[in-house]
């Protein structure tokens, strides 16, 4: 099969785990028989640099002929004053605004090797394979908003707001995810409070019933939701929620792994090019070392061919390359706890070395 990428290195270590990557998928290009082809192109603070804009037309253009597009990390202290016209992030909110990514993909895989990393007790965290579906271009923080009167009376205001057809396309996407994992979907909301979870919850029990009998579903809501993730993580399978919620549980539920630098996550969209990253950024401090860690760069081409070219057998080559990896001893610096680390490159050439068919 033929498949056409968009690399967005970006900022500080995004070129260095980008690279990584780009290794990864050749070999198993190689190992399976495709033709993986790669673009890179600029976003970010580079961009800014370069020709003045966080996202040039030629790199939006380059992305939406694209079959996916794999991004590293933007931002950096450089383009931090606060007085400057355009700053990095505009890159990737727009970016994810141009190819309407309605849907922020977020697995929380605590790898068995790296269970000591966690904040939490080995009993609680041990199993722990949740993939957080987070609505991403609705609800309140694009709700209307605005302030009225002024002064010592003044007030401030934004709005959540949901239709029916929002709400079906990530109910479907969530739903369609738990079929191909344990068959369990939870939907996080407020309906006890506000209007639009009622809505939320009203269509998401219709597509459910209507179109996915086989899957079990269940609500929770979002403040049980936030204690239960700290109490019993690994209860959950799939995980759907609105945009707010989804923002506050997956920070919460990303520092369970305890270990920035193995998390990767996805965007996606109605049919277009899927967007790929891992969750963390750019890292000024140890960019141009050569010690960061690769692997959540890695597992999100993983994601990357298992949502948007449908190859899983392929994913689960990378995903399983990196657990013998881990499971052989080999570490980046952020996940060594004080032992030997190795770099960037070794550990990219450390998961080639473990893909098989
Ligand atoms: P960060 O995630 O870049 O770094 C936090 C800490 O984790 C640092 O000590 C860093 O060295 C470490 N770290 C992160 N990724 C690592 C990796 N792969 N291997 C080893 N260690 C790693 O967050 P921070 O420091 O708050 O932000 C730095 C810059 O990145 C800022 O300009 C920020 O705006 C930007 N940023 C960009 C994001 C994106 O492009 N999606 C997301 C978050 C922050
Ligand atoms: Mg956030």
């Amino acid at each position: 099969m033929k498949a056409n990428f968009v690399l967005l290195p970006g900022d500080g270590i995004g070129p260095e785990i980008v690279q990584q990557a780009r290794l990864v998928l050749e070999s198993v290009a190689k190992l399976f028989g495709h033709e993986f082809s790669f673009a890179s192109h600029m976003i970010g603070g580079i961009a800014i640099d370069t020709c003045g804009d966080p996202l040039p037309p030629e790199t939006i253009e380059a992305c939406r002929a694209a079959d996916a597009i794999l991004l590293g990390a933007v931002g950096g202290p450089k383009w931090d004053d606060p007085s400057a016209k355009t700053r990095p992030e505009a890159g990737l909110l727009k970016i994810r605004k141009e190819l309407g990514l309605f849907a922020n993909l977020r697995p929380i895989k605590l790898f068995k090797e790296l269970v000591d990393a966690s904040p939490l007790k080995r009993e609680i965290i041990e199993g722990t394979d949740i993939l957080f579906l987070r609505e991403l271009t609705g609800g309140i923080y694009f709700g209307p908003s605005g302030r009225t009167g002024s002064g010592d009376t003044e007030s401030a205001f934004q709005s959540m707001v949901y239709s029916v057809p929002e709400v079906e396309r990530i109910v479907r996407l969530a739903a369609k995810a738990a079929q191909g994992r344990s068959g369990r979907l939870t939907s996080v909301d407020k309906a006890n409070v506000l209007e639009p979870s009622r809505l939320w919850r009203q269509v998401a029990a219709r597509v459910m019933a209507e179109e996915f009998p086989d899957v079990q579903y269940d609500v929770v809501l979002v403040d049980s939701m936030a204690m239960h993730l700290i109490n019993r993580p690994k209860d959950f399978d799939v995980v759907v929620t609105g945009n707010m919620f989804g923002d506050i549980l997956t920070d919460e539920a990303s520092m369970l792994p305890g270990s920035l630098g193995m998390l990767p996550s996805a965007s996606l969209g109605d049919g277009g090019p899927g967007l790929y990253e891992p969750i963390h950024g750019s890292a000024p401090d140890i960019a141009g070392k050569s010690i960061a860690n690769p692997l959540a760069t890695i597992l999100a081409a993983a994601m990357m061919l298992r949502h948007s070219l449908d190859m899983q057998p392929e994913a689960d080559a990378i995903e399983a390359a990196v657990g013998r990896v881990l499971a052989d001893g080999l570490r980046t610096m952020d996940i060594a706890r004080g032992a030997d680390s190795i770099g960037t490159e070794a550990m990219g050439a450390a998961v080639i070395e473990r893909l098989s068919v």
